[in-house]
């Protein structure tokens, strides 16, 4: 599996911008591999949105609502590719770069499947919200 999801991954960064909307298969290969390794069904027959969260702020999206927005398959790619630039712009002015994710959903898909990228010195990670379930 990780081979397969690194695989995804590089179709993601490296695309052009014009071929995101090409690449909807590639997101939806990278959703069934997180919905098969956390068991979350994204789409029960029956479903409401029961399991949200009330906070001070407003609403959070239960696990299964938030696992669906990966589907959205330009926001997907757009959020990666931008989680990946930023660290690379980062690392290339400093020698260590701290990630803060809030709201990781019950994927951390944002973030997870590009730490192998970088030597563990140098991006350090703090995940917060639904803690991913994947070991
Ligand atoms: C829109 S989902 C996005 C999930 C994931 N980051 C992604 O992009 O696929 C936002 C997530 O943030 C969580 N969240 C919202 N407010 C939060 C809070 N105050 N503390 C922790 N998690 C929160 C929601 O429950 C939900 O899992």
């Amino acid at each position: 599996m990780k081979q397969a999801v690194n695989h995804l991954i590089d179709q993601i960064i490296q695309s052009s911008h014009q071929a995101l909307n090409a690449n909807k298969p590639c997101v939806d290969h990278l959703v069934s591999y997180f919905c098969d390794a956390t068991k979350i069904d994204l789409h029960p027959d029956f479903f409401v949105d029961e399991n949200a969260t009330r906070t001070p702020k407003g609403k959070a999206v239960s696990m299964t609502t938030a696992a669906q927005c990966a589907e959205e398959f330009l926001r997907t790619q757009v959020f990666i590719r931008g989680v990946h630039q930023a660290i690379e712009d980062q690392l290339a002015q400093h020698q260590k770069v701290n990630l803060l994710y809030g709201g990781t959903g019950p994927f951390g898909l944002l973030v997870l499947p590009l730490l192998h990228r970088f030597s563990t010195p140098r991006a350090a990670n703090h995940l917060i919200g639904h803690p991913p379930r994947i070991a």
